[in-house]
């Protein structure tokens, strides 16, 4: 995929998406654009979908006249009035690539300027130049003839001039969130942590980061209990993945970003009844690698460190059972009461080691941590509980800019009280709480680690993963977090 910008409609072309404000008007200039064979037929699907009043609509509406080279086909969008937001907009722009997709156009032009008012928003531009790569993202790994969309340019048809760096940035993002989409996609069998390490050199590498990958014997010497417990059930030895990035000033501290990497989740004893897709727990590794890569890509003036405990939570002879007492590196103790409760455990460790290793003093943790987050705030968000309002302000703006959704809930401390423990410093989780509030809950215990720190969490267990596709994203890993992230850490640039 790639995507161009031109003044002029490609000589050949598959497709072309025309947007409208609420006006409803093809201008002039869109008019001169177009070839004679479309002209009439746009007009009249405009004035068809005037009287039907198509700017009211929710969503994109698309019109083809298959008496027409029925190759040749037209997208018209409303975007309102200007009063969407940035997500509604994105929404809407991807419902019309993805009619484009379905018809499978090789060649989408967009003209830009008949909407210019609303589409020369910097954010709203950048997000329009990801969605082609979004869109026609497949997951081919493991079938024998592989699925084809087709899709192979977006033309951005306009006058305005400039708009390389952010077409540049556009694809650095885009293409590290397919990065993440692919890491979830891969079942566990195949995606097992010494192989998330393996990719992570070969990303590191291709992108100048440093890279250090730990084993057990060296998070025995870190004395890493909280994390190495969670692993102990499974064959597949643990790694703990760091990506760091220097583009800042050699003696700044780094942002840390954390993401919960358990590559199957089984619940261990505290087994799960339904798992068919928890290879998908490492969604938050997946972001902060993506995140990372994409600031890299990006060279932002900023140093970052990525951290991933990356382990199975399994059954087996050897395996941490509810009751144990863990030690973890931060030196608290932890009474074990359910071991599907296990990112906030390998997350205590991972966010200890960013601070006391790496010298964070930042810190951004993403996990698909609660089921409960779904619960609070549906399936269209992630659940956020923040210990700073500075790192909250960048990642609201971050949300509203990348159109990836937030939505904060009180890190009430009163909760606290059903992780309170008897023979520990405090529990992973309490299965007699009748209070609720799972998701702050897990914010709490994270919150035990992070040493009084600037710290956000992000419970994005309601988003990571899609059952079946959306108007952008395919079935499966969604990618998302990797946008969120680097817009975040621009915010606090
Ligand atoms: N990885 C799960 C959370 C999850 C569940 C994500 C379903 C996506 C879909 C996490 O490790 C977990 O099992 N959490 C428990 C916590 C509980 C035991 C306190 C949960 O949500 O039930
Ligand atoms: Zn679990
Ligand atoms: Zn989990």
């Amino acid at each position: 995929m790639k995507v161009t910008e031109s003044r002029r409609i490609p000589e050949v072309f598959d497709a072309v998406v025309i947007p409208f404000d609420d006006k409803l008007t093809l201008l002039p200039q869109t008019e001169a654009l177009l070839p004679e064979r479309l002209l009439l037929p746009v007009r009249a699907a405009l004035r068809e979908k005037k009287a039907d009043g198509f700017c009211a609509g929710p969503y994109a509406q698309d019109v083809y006249d298959e008496k027409l080279d029925r190759s040749r086909r037209f997208v018209l969008i409303g975007l309102g009035n200007g009063s969407l937001t940035n997500r509604e907009l994105f929404l809407r722009l991807a419902k019309a690539l993805q009619s484009c997709k379905a018809v499978k156009a090789g060649v989408t032009a967009v003209l830009l300027d008949n909407a210019g008012a609303i589409l020369k928003k910097p954010a709203v531009l950048e997000k329009l130049c990801e969605l082609p790569y979004l869109v026609s993202y497949q997951f081919n790994a493991y079938r024998s003839a592989p699925v084809e969309n087709g899709m192979k340019e977006m033309v951005l048809v306009t006058e305005q001039e400039g708009l390389e760096p952010v077409l540049e940035e556009a694809g650095h993002v885009a293409m590290s969130t397919r990065m993440a989409r692919d890491l979830v996609n891969h079942p566990s069998m195949y995606m097992t942590p010494v192989r998330f390490a393996g990719e992570m050199e070969r990303m590191a590498a291709e992108n100048g980061l440093e890279i250090t990958v730990y084993g057990p014997k060296e998070m025995q010497e870190m004395k890493m209990g909280a994390f190495l417990s969670v692993a102990r059930g499974s064959k597949e030895e643990p790694r703990l993945i760091v990506l760091r990035y220097c583009g800042g000033k050699a003696d700044e501290a780094p942002i840390a970003l954390v993401g919960k990497s358990v590559m199957f989740d089984s619940g261990g004893y505290s087994l799960k009844s339904k798992m068919a897709t928890m290879h998908d727990d490492m969604g938050g590794g997946a972001a902060v690698a993506g995140a990372i890569r994409a600031i890299a890509a990006q060279k932002l003036p900023v140093n970052v460190v990525a951290v991933m405990a990356a382990c199975k939570n399994m059954v087996s002879g050897d395996a941490y059972v509810p009751g144990d007492i863990l030690f973890s590196m931060n030196g608290k103790t932890i009474e074990m009461l359910n071991s599907d409760a296990e990112g906030r455990l390998t997350l205590a460790d991972a966010i200890t080691y960013a601070i006391r290793k790496e010298g964070a003093e930042r810190i951004i943790d993403i996990a698909t941590l609660t089921g409960a987050a779904k619960g609070a705030v549906g399936a269209r968000s992630a659940a956020v509980i923040a210990g700073d309002e500075t790192l909250y302000e960048a990642m609201k703006k971050a949300s509203e800019d990348s159109c990836e959704k937030i939505w904060r809930l009180p890190a009430d401390q009163e909760l606290f009280e059903v992780l309170r423990s008897e023979v520990a410093d405090l529990k992973n989780s309490n299965p007699g709480n009748t209070m609720g509030g799972g998701t702050i809950v897990a914010g709490l215990f994270i919150r035990e680690f992070t040493e009084g720190k600037p710290w956000i969490h992000v419970d994005m267990a309601p988003v990571n993963w899609l059952a079946e596709g959306n108007s952008y994203s395919i079935r499966g890993g969604t990618g998302y977090g990797v946008s969120l992230l680097y817009e975040t850490v621009k915010n606090l640039l």
